[in-house]
């Protein structure tokens, strides 16, 4: 079998026309049959997805048979067509947009997920986790929402049409709260190369021309809704938190106090607006 892809828990292979996924042996069955639950579920609705073809066992290693998208990686795209990375930046925000007009009720619900995910962090005090489970339910619809798009997880195909693997995170719920995940992946997701300082400064100035282009692309160049756009960054910034990557601590750990100030300030500022 021919590899070609590894992520932080399983390496893909070429296998007689198929993509198969093969877990390492510590990961648990329980969460390839996830996986495979939701894989199928998502192939079902989108076509973005690839096609799934049930679990396997090679070598004493579950795996999960896909559909193989010939083609390359957006990030490795990415990074040869560096002139292209504007291009590229709008065409993950027409593909998002394009995901969240499936409607699904068969995946776990935003409620579930971000609920369990914020009371892992033990930083909140009760009135900010009131708020935050309060907004995550008034504002909850059925779209199907990836979880984790990234240029690692979008794949440009021989038509040169953009297809998504790695759905294990996926979710019903509302769209704003996945833009904002892909938002803040592409602006300050690090990935766990080693590189020197400049190459991560330039590579830091990059980054955010391409989170703001996607973020246009994706509004349809219209207003974005700021103030739900805003509480969906706090809680997709404290749930990333809880995930402990060790690069990225540093600029969450000022950035979520910031964030949960301001919106602490425009609570006591509605509230002395309805006192009045
Ligand atoms: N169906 C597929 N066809 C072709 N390549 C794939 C397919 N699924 C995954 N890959 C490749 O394998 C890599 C890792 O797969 P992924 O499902 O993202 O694993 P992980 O959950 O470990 O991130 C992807 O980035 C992609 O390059
Ligand atoms: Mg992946």
């Amino acid at each position: 079998m021919k590899k070609i892809g590894a992520g932080r828990q399983a390496e893909v292979y070429e296998d007689d026309g198929l993509a198969v996924k093969l877990y390492n042996s510590s990961v648990p069955i329980k969460h390839v049959e996830y996986e495979a639950y939701i894989s199928e579920k998502v192939a079902q609705s989108c076509l973005k997805a690839p096609r799934f073809y049930g679990i396997c066992n090679h070598d004493n290693r579950s795996g999960l048979k896909f559909e193989l998208i010939q083609g390359e990686m957006l990030s490795a795209r990415m990074s040869r067509k560096i002139l292209h990375i504007k291009r590229y930046a709008k065409e993950i925000g027409i593909l998002h947009r394009e995901i969240h007009k499936n409607s699904i009720t068969t995946l776990q619900s935003a409620n579930d997920k971000f609920e369990w995910r914020l009371r892992q962090y033990k930083n909140l005090d009760t009135d900010v986790l009131n708020s935050l489970l309060e907004f995550i339910k008034t504002s909850y619809t059925q779209s199907l929402c990836h979880g984790d798009l990234h240029p690692d997880n979008i794949m440009i195909d021989k038509n040169d049409d953009m297809r998504v693997v790695d759905w294990v995170d996926a979710y019903r719920g509302n769209p704003l709260s996945d833009v904002a995940r892909t938002y803040y992946l592409l602006d300050h997701g690090v990935s766990p190369e080693k590189k020197s300082c400049i190459v991560r400064f330039i590579e830091s100035i990059a980054k955010k021309i391409i989170a703001k282009d996607y973020l246009h692309s994706y509004f349809e160049n219209q207003l974005i809704p700021k103030k739900e756009f805003d509480m969906w960054q706090l809680i997709i910034q404290i749930c990333r938190c809880t995930d402990g990557i060790e690069e990225e601590n540093e600029y969450l750990q000022k950035s979520i106090p910031t964030r949960i100030n301001r919106l602490m300030s425009s609570i006591k500022r509605s509230k002395v607006y309805e006192h009045n």
